[in-house]
């Protein structure tokens, strides 16, 4: 090739590249945004925060509330709403005293702090993990024998259980966990839930209360439609129901519980009838991003991590050779710096729109690099929002949760302890 075709080749190639370079996106905060930074400035509050929005929540409940109620006992999903005063709220608004824990040491502080609770496992629990509630329990109005409802997916287990149960002298409610398509353990076949049925009847201390079969993956398998899978699950839980009626006869329990369900799924049973008689969802009520689904379409986000901004910067430099110029002349939102009070959470950034990560400099829980345009006119000492992926381990990560409600906060809740209660 002659060398002027190929200067005509290569500036052609690089006008075209310019043409291709990412459109300049960014705003500065909307007015819902403004009105909550000012509600931190006025609580005098200057560090990585965790803020839920008291009448979101609220709303987010009573739609659920909406597609629920009148069909299924609603069980709220303690782990993701790890908060004795934000679980207080929802049990209150809800009328519903149904928890479902998942952390021990979460436990015993539900125990402590909601005598009236029936609290179900969602998940089995290694022997000693059960023991250590009993020995943790500090006594009061909760009855364990009665309202404490362990889930156990394997005949080992169920012998674990009831060497502890005999060795205690106490009592257990025995729920069992199904598979009904995750395949994430639970029972898988007909002989399994004989040998725990049995197990469960010959025991002097062990009670069976029902069964648990979550099905997260309906919505979730990219191919075929949802409803199909979850006539597959529901079909998979009659079929366990007839198993267990049929060995059981008179020995079923006449107020069995029969769980289903999670906030990606609820909404999936508005409809037609189901062998379940109770759903659980906790996410939904404050919706983290991993929850932006269709059917989820109804609930709104209410949930934000807050964090100061530290530093500005009209430029952006990537310390070595510096990249950080070319980035900035190829992608318009880069072309401003900002770093953040701590950082990479499991969070994407929310407010200014079109804050994004730098890969290239790398992220930091100290001083996070967050990059925009110049359409974000963000000042030292402002504030970032980022969305959180999920609830239940980041909002542990910020101490008492800032409770805002219409223009204030209004109080503060304190999360789950890993400390016994
Ligand atoms: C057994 C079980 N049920 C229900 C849920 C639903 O929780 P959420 O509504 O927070 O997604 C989960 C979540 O992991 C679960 O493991």
């Amino acid at each position: 090739m002659k060398r002027r075709s190929l200067i005509i080749g290569g500036a052609a190639a690089l006008g075209l590249g310019w043409l291709l370079r990412p459109g300049e996106r960014g705003a500065d905060h909307s007015p819902y945004f403004r009105d909550l930074s000012a509600a931190l400035d006025t609580a005098q509050l200057a560090k990585p925060t965790l803020v839920v929005d008291r009448s979101r929540l609220l709303a987010n409940l009573q739609t659920l509330l909406g597609h629920v109620a009148g069909r299924f006992d609603y069980r709220i999903v303690a782990k993701s709403l790890p908060s004795l005063p934000l679980l207080g709220t929802v049990m209150e608004a809800s009328g519903s005293n149904r928890l479902m824990l998942f952390h021990q040491p979460f436990l015993n502080q539900v125990a402590r702090r909601f005598p009236q609770a029936d609290v179900l496992l969602g998940k089995p629990m290694p022997v000693v993990a059960a023991h250590n509630f009993y020995r943790q329990f500090g006594g009061g109005g909760f009855a364990p024998d009665k309202q404490l409802r362990w889930l156990l997916d394997t005949p080992q287990r169920v012998a674990q259980y009831d060497v502890l149960a005999t060795e205690l002298g106490q009592d257990m409610q025995i729920c069992i966990e199904l598979d009904v398509g995750l395949h994430r353990g639970g029972v898988r076949n007909d002989e399994q839930l004989v040998a725990m049925l049995d197990l469960i009847t010959q025991s002097k201390r062990l009670n069976f209360c029902g069964f648990m079969g979550y099905e997260p993956h309906i919505v979730k398998v990219p191919v075929g439609d949802a409803r199909d899978y979850r006539d597959k699950a529901m079909a998979v839980y009659q079929h366990y129901i007839d198993v267990a009626r049929g060995h059981l006869g008179s020995l079923w329990p006449r107020d069995v519980l029969l769980n289903a369900g999670g906030s990606p799924t609820y909404e999936m049973y508005d409809e037609g009838s189901y062998p379940i008689n109770e759903l659980a969802a906790g996410s939904c009520l404050v919706k983290p991003t991993d929850f932006d689904l269709p059917t989820l379409a109804d609930h709104e986000a209410a949930c934000y991590i807050a964090t100061p901004v530290l530093k500005c910067l009209d430029t952006l430099e990537i310390p070595g050779i510096d990249l950080g110029a070319v980035q900035s002349l190829w992608d318009p939102n880069r072309a401003r710096t900002f770093f953040t009070y701590g950082g990479y959470w499991k969070a994407r950034p929310e407010s200014p729109e079109g804050l994004i990560n730098n890969g290239l400099f790398g992220r930091s829980t100290n001083q996070e690099m967050l990059n925009g345009s110049r359409r974000i006119h963000l000042k030292p000492d402002d504030w970032v929002f980022l969305r959180p992926t999920q609830s239940e381990f980041v909002f542990l990560q910020f101490g008492a949760i800032a409770v805002y409600d219409k223009g204030a906060i209004v109080e503060r809740w304190p999360v789950f302890s890993e400390q016994p209660a």
